[in-house]
This record gives C-alpha cells, sequence and structure tokens, in this order.
C-alpha cells in the first residue's frame, strides 16, 4: 500500500517569510536524501503540504516539479468555479494554484465553522469535479471516546462519502486513488495524548470495510492516522500493516520532524 505523510500547516508559518525558509529546508533535505539514497527516498511514502490559502499559490509554484504534492486546507461548499462567496476558495481556484489534493472535514472546519453533511457532501463533489483529491478527515471528540461512540460516529462521518456516491456514481471506480480518509481523534489533536496502535488499527480496518462497503470501489482506501503524530512515536503506527501513513499539525512545522516521520513509513 502506498504510504502518505501529509503535513497539515493549519494558520502557520506566520509569515511568507516563514513558509519560504520552512520550504527550503524541506526541499534541501528532501534532496540531500534522495542524493544519499536515504529512506524517504527509496520508500514508497509519499510527502504533501497543505498551507493556508494565502500561500496555496507561492508554495504550489515552489513545489511544482518537486517530490512534494501541495494541497488545500479547504474549499468552498457553494460553487466549484466562481460566485458571490466572500472568503472562500473554490476547487477551481485551488487547482489553477497547481496544487491537487485538499483536506476536507478538519475537526477545526467542523468545529468552528459548523460544517454539516450536506456541506461537506458539496465540498466533496465540487473538489471531485476539478480534479482534486481529498483527504478527508473523520474523528470523535474526547467525550464520543469515552462512551465507546467512536464507530457510531465514524459512520456518520463516512455516510458523506456514502451519499456522495448515490449522487456521483461516475466517480466509485477510481475513488481509491481520489480519497484519502484520515483518522483523526479529536482528543488527540495537539495534546500529545494519542490512542493505542490496536485501538488506530482497529478503527482503520472498521474504516477500510465500511467504504469498501459503500459500492464496488476498485483498490483499497488509503486511511492515515492524525494527532500528535511526531518523530518518536511515528515508528510505532508505521510499524501497523492498517496504518497507510499519517496527517501531521505541528510536527509538520519543522522539515527534521515532519521528515523523520516520512523515514517511519
Ligand atoms: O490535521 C493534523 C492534525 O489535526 C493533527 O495535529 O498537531 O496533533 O499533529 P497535531
Amino acid at each position: 500500500m502506498q504510504a502518505w505523510v501529509i503535513g497539515n500547516w493549519k494558520q502557520n508559518p506566520a509569515t511568507s517569510h516563514d513558509v519560504d525558509a520552512l520550504l527550503s529546508d524541506l526541499l534541501t533535505k528532501v534532496d540531500a536524501k534522495n542524493q544519499a539514497k536515504m529512506p524517504t527516498s527509496n520508500s514508497q511514502c509519499k510527502l504533501m503540504v497543505a498551507p493556508s490559502s494565502i500561500h496555496l499559490a507561492a508554495v504550489s509554484a515552489r513545489l511544482a516539479n518537486t517530490p512534494i504534492i501541495s494541497a488545500a486546507q479547504d474549499v468552498s461548499a457553494h460553487s466549484a468555479s466562481t460566485g458571490a462567496y466572500t472568503g472562500d476558495c473554490s476547487a477551481q481556484q485551488v487547482a489553477d494554484t497547481g496544487a491537487t489534493w485538499t483536506i476536507l472535514g478538519h475537526s477545526e472546519r467542523r468545529q468552528y465553522h459548523k460544517e454539516s453533511h450536506d456541506c461537506l457532501i458539496n465540498k466533496m463533489y465540487h473538489a471531485f469535479s476539478q480534479n482534486l483529491g481529498v483527504v478527508f478527515c473523520i474523528g470523535e471528540t474526547q467525550e464520543q471516546y469515552d462512551n465507546g461512540q467512536t464507530l457510531d460516529v465514524i459512520n456518520e462521518q463516512l455516510s458523506v462519502i456514502k451519499d456522495l456516491l448515490a449522487q456521483q456514481p461516475d466517480i466509485t471506480a477510481s475513488l481509491s486513488e481520489r480519497l484519502i480518509i484520515a483518522y483523526e481523534p479529536v482528543w488527540a489533536i495537539g495534546t500529545g495524548k494519542v490512542p493505542t496502535v490496536t485501538e488506530v488499527s482497529k478503527t482503520h480496518q472498521h474504516i477500510k470495510q465500511t467504504v469498501a462497503g459503500f459500492a464496488d470501489i476498485a483498490g483499497a482506501i488509503t486511511v492515515l492516522y492524525g494527532g500528535s503524530v511526531n518523530a518518536d512515536n511515528a515508528d510505532s503506527f508505521a510499524s501497523n500493516s492498517m496504518i497507510d501513513g499519517a496527517l501531521v499539525g505541528g510536527a509538520s512545522l519543522k522539515a527534521d520532524s515532519f521528515l523523520a516521520i516520512a523515514d517511519a513509513f
């Protein structure tokens, strides 16, 4: 299975100067690893970074013809191209920067922007219509985890995909190439707390089986773990065959820790 390590930069770094510095460091170190034939160059691990929308065009331009893919953190739910939607960026505008993927449904978007089931169907529909791949984030809160509701919450969140496939059956055949699911327990994000590898593995198995049951999808769906992944714990996640990579927040803001995580996969 192709492994992916994706950096979600969220609302970081603060300035375009800092973005440039992070990219320079990343590209220099990836290049050095490739020259030295270090693990990153030999492994199947693909690298992707998702800067904030204001930095996306510059980052996409800088990453063109490099081994690192650029992605958006979101797209507009309202229109795939243009319209009177102040503050939004459309899937077409994202694709026009050279970015080829977008994150959708991150818990911070669900929490702070009240993203609903229907909103996420629209976003996914628009992203796919512009040939963007989608990194779809799901995961339970601490309270839901404590109440043993993880799989129920995940089933509900995954129903976005089921409902989209019902509306747009033509994407079924290529879904496994266009969709990555990131399982991110909300309580593990930025907290230093992580579920056990066994817990993550069981949840990933459930996610893979559930999505496979939605339609006749060719190939297995990639499922990443996200939530306090760092250079020290990446190996343990990477050692499990159900965990196809990581969606990384804080540790993606330093080239060394991001690439150490990539090396683990
Ligand atoms: O999308 C990545 C994320 O929410 C995890 O953040 O900082 O816990 O790695 P972090």
